[in-house]
């Protein structure tokens, strides 16, 4: 006697029609124009209306659907409403979602290339693209990892792998504690990272429009002493989309022998813009860059690109080994798990290149030029209002602006008020200890008008 298998690995008139059930509800919630903003519960009410969903015997899928459909997915932000514009927002386009579901329907692994070549080729051709805007050579590669924390982590480990690697070569001790440089308003995962690597935390001081500049990285480099062994930009800082003085800092660091990342998770899909492009002046420097298509390169979450300039660098630092990988680590294949600090991996870049087979590389300059478009009118409309005030004149897609005399408490009021009628996501921020608001604007459908209508309600 063999065992059978359960029900709920076959095909019956069930699945079936539970299959039907998820298409519609995917069809539905994708034709929604503009998606309903919903708003978080708390988890008093979701206990109360959703209670004991995990049992024995199951609900039926049905039943689960129902659950999610009525409860939980109301009480989850629709982060690609157009009047979500806090945090860095999610715009991904039609062609990007529905290839997730196609993803999602393939069991495809992505951690090498003898189980997922077909995809692996995809995601590596959407690599060399954004490697080549970059200016890195055609050798250039890496991985699409689940984020821009991910992707930091990983770049700064290949680095201080290779400079531990270059210390032994030249006989040089290991320095007492490593060290990498990054500017102060870079981004948090910059500090996680070093918590996690047991390595120092430099942070240079900006200018005074918020940008890390060569002199700054060069001023942090003589107090730093012995053991730096990056220099981290930020292209597009989160907070004001500030772009650092990529060349200058990329040549202090190419001076002193320094590896050289680029965080660029959320602004670097700006070097697709005319308006933008120059300020990426000097990012063929790198050795290494992240840019998150989960941003601003309209795709679903969770997507960071992570590119090398020399990957082997990175395969060095990264590669798992164990028997029951060696097969796949003595190929000489591309393993995309080789290339930061991951193993079994969905192939999540397949969304953004579906959609760019789709659309073609011109049509994302575009959409990016379009929402830069839109907040140099919104710039505009704010500078010529009488109650408001730009905290800094934006580079990118981010505005930070205050109403004057508002305190916290009136960000807040009025920050909920919106969020109830279903506006817009639109939170309280602060700098240097002032109170004031932003807008992060990544989705083609944030219009100015929309934005208009939302500065209006600021009474
Ligand atoms: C500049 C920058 N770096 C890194 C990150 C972290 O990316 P993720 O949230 O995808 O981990 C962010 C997120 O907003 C960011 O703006």
């Amino acid at each position: 006697m063999f065992s059978e298998t359960p029900n709920m690995h076959s095909s019956t008139p069930e699945t079936e029609a539970l299959r039907e059930a998820i298409f519609a509800y995917a069809r539905t919630r994708m034709a929604y124009d503009p998606v309903p903003l919903d708003a978080p519960k708390s988890l008093e009410f979701l206990r109360t209306q959703a209670p004991n969903t995990v049992t024995e015997s199951g609900l039926g899928g049905i039943k689960a659907l129902k659950l999610f459909a009525e409860v939980l997915a109301p009480a989850c932000l629709s982060t690609d409403h157009p009047g979500y514009v806090s945090f860095i927002p999610t715009a991904p386009t039609e062609a990007a979602t529905l290839f997730d579901l196609v993803v999602s329907a393939s069991s495809i692994y992505g951690g090498s290339w003898m189980e997922g070549a077909g995809a692996v080729y995809a995601e590596n051709e959407v690599l060399s693209w954004l490697a080549r805007e970059v200016g890195l050579p055609d050798s250039a590669g890496g991985v699409f990892v689940q984020g821009g924390t991910l992707g930091n982590l990983s770049a700064l480990v290949a680095a201080r792998h290779s400079a531990t690697a270059e210390r032994a070569r030249q006989g040089i001790p290991r320095p007492e504690r490593w060290k990498f440089i990054c500017s102060a308003e870079a981004h948090s995962s910059l500090k996680s990272a070093a918590a996690v690597m047991d390595v120092e935390i430099i942070k240079a001081e900006v200018d005074s429009e918020g940008r890390l500049t060569g002199d700054a990285v060069q001023r942090a480099l003589d107090d730093a002493g012995d053991g730096v062994f990056a220099v981290v930009a930020t292209g597009g800082t989160t907070n004001f989309g500030i772009v650092d003085r990529l060349r200058e800092v990329g040549d202090v660091a190419k001076r002193h022998g320094l590896w050289y990342h680029i965080d660029g998770a959320y602004g670097l899909a700006a070097i697709l813009a005319p308006e933008t492009k120059h300020l990426f002046d000097g990012t063929e420097l790198c050795d290494s860059f992240i840019v998150d298509p989960h941003k601003w390169l309209f795709a679903p979450f969770d997507a960071c690109a992570l590119v090398y300039r020399n990957p082997e660098l990175a395969k060095a630092a990264h590669t798992q080994h164990g028997e029951y990988l060696d097969t796949l680590t003595e190929s000489g294949d591309w393993n995309p798990s080789d290339y930061a600090y991951n193993l079994t991996r969905r192939v999540r870049g397949l969304p953004l290149w579906f959609s760019l087979a789709t659309h073609g590389i011109a049509a994302y300059r575009k959409a990016v030029s379009q929402n830069i478009q839109v907040t140099m009118e919104i710039t505009e409309y704010i500078r010529g209002r009488e109650d408001l005030v730009l905290v800094r004149e934006p580079e990118l897609s981010v505005v930070v602006f205050e109403k004057r005399g508002w305190q916290l408490s009136d960000y807040q009021t009025w920050s909920d008020r919106l969020l109830d009628a279903g506006t817009g996501l639109v939170v309280p921020s602060s700098h240097r200890g002032r109170p004031n608001t932003r807008f992060a604007i990544v989705n083609p459908a944030t219009t100015t008008h929309l934005l208009v209508e939302i500065l209006e309600t600021m009474e």
